[in-house]
């Protein structure tokens, strides 16, 4: 149970029913929202963050970008393969960008096939830390050509959708983090390393990570990563609005550089609009282009240059790469909810009649959630002997533990969610714990509800 300072977040309006008297536990950290008994409860109805909409990503700047890995191929025998010079071309021009936009950037070298690879990693600064969202895109391609949709369009898209966020000056409430990676034709080598290195306290706070191969396809199709829903839905609702329909993603799952990401269980999402395989009539229907043609003739080919890209799909994913920063980027770190809680201390006596604690919630209107949420924080010595009921205002019991002979555990700290739609939200709440065997007592330190 977290009852501290994310509870504070903007948006949550908090009600405190009575005063504190005492400061232990886990609430004490809650103090500076006390208010004497006598006080009538405040109600504060704080401003709800606002989610600002993603600018449009202009398509002649995606293009510019291409137009520059188009001229480093050619300068460097035709290729940015992993370990040519034109690799590392790719990543120089990357990186000055983004350094000159106020991105904290950090090259990862690792070797592969005896050469030197490169992850370019770009840090936005501020954000939460402990709540990080990355989008990423390989800015490798093969020897046999300049890999312009394969993978100039991801890592072009993702580069100018962090230079938006330099443009509107973000402030995102997650931290935003771009990776372009090396070696991905190599059997996603670049991702691999960064991956297996990120220490596992450092993964845990990556919340997701987006990923961007080939997305400007000659023939395209729109194809939506069917991996976490959040994520997935996020990038179909960008296409709906947009009337345009999108299929899942079933081109070699596990081809790019999400993968390593989602074996650590990072969730993960992304776009793709198609490589060897052939688009068929019915996708021809919907999308438009050649059915019986390859989405991408020039995969993997010397004729990947700038002229292998379809403009509308290298525009619409780039806009929903924006969209999906944007979205994912800046939601709450905390689910909105309205918090009512009571954080005064109540003796619970041994082996005898309940201890009670009230909460009055006011101003709410028709009936609680059938998911709310029951914050309780007991201190006991034995906790097998507590049993805990919520009692909604017109006197239904909702059982939230049982006691048990053998729980000799100390403390009850949890948050349950209560099925309470049958309940009016409006009234006084009752949090009851009655204490059912002999020798060992406690507290109820606090408790609150979750709407
Ligand atoms: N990653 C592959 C490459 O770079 C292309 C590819 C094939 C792909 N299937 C995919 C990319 C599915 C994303 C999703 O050659
Ligand atoms: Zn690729
Ligand atoms: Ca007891």
């Amino acid at each position: 149970m977290r009852l501290s300072a994310p509870d504070r977040a903007p948006g949550v309006r908090r009600l405190v029913a009575c005063a504190v008297l005492a400061l232990g536990g886990l609430f004490a950290s809650t103090a500076p929202t006390a208010v004497a008994a006598s006080t009538p409860p405040t109600a504060l109805a704080a401003p709800v963050p606002s989610a600002t909409a993603a600018p449009d990503i202009p398509l002649a700047n995606v293009k510019a970008h291409l137009s520059q890995f188009g001229s480093i191929a050619a300068a460097n025998g035709g290729n940015r393969a992993h370990g040519r010079p034109g690799y590392k071309a790719s990543l120089d021009y990357v990186k000055a960008k983004l350094d000159a936009a106020g991105f904290t950037t950090t090259v990862q070298q690792f070797t592969a096939s005896s050469a030197t690879g490169y992850n370019l990693i770009a840090d936005w600064p501020g954000g939460d830390p402990n709540a990080v969202l990355m989008a990423g895109a390989h800015l490798d391609g093969v020897t046999s050509g300049p890999g312009i949709n394969d993978n100039g369009s991801g890592s072009a898209a993702v580069l100018e959708s962090a230079l938006a966020v330099s443009r509107a000056q973000l402030q995102p409430t997650k931290h935003l983090r771009f990776a372009w990676w090396g070696a991905e034709e190599l059997g996603l080598l670049g991702s691999k390393h960064y991956v297996n290195n990120l220490p596992a306290a450092e993964r845990a706070k990556v919340s997701g990570y987006l990923n961007f191969d080939m997305i400007g396809s000659p023939n395209p199709g729109y194809f939506v990563y069917d991996d976490d829903p959040a994520i997935e839905k996020t990038f179909k609702d960008y296409f709906t609005g947009l009337g345009v329909p999108t299929e899942i993603e079933t081109e070699g799952d596990g081809r790019s550089d999400h993968a390593a990401f989602k074996n650590v269980g990072i969730p993960v999402g992304g776009l793709f609009t198609g490589a060897s395989r052939t688009k068929t009539s019915a996708q021809a229907q919907k999308w438009g282009g050649t059915a019986g043609q390859a989405f991408d003739r020039c995969y993997h080919s010397s004729c990947d240059g700038t002229a292998n890209i379809n403009d509308t799909a290298l525009d619409r994913n780039s806009d929903a790469i924006a969209h999906a920063v944007w979205t994912l980027g800046t939601e709450p770190a905390i689910p909105p909810g309205d918090v009512y809680e009571n954080t005064t201390d109540v003796a619970i006596p041994d082996n005898a009649a309940a201890a009670t604690s009230t909460i009055t919630v006011s101003g709410r209107t028709g009936n609680a959630p059938a998911t709310l949420k029951v914050g309780v924080d007991i201190t006991h010595t034995w906790r097998g002997d507590l049993v805990v009921d919520l009692i909604a205002p017109d006197g239904t019991a909702y059982r939230l533990k049982n006691s048990s002979a053998n729980d000799s555990a100390d403390n009850v700290v949890a948050t349950y969610t209560v099925n309470a739609s049958a309940e009016t939200a409006n009234g006084t709440w009752t949090l009851r714990v009655q204490d059912v065997a002999a020798q060992d007592t406690g507290r109820i330190n606090g408790w609150k509800l979750t709407f």
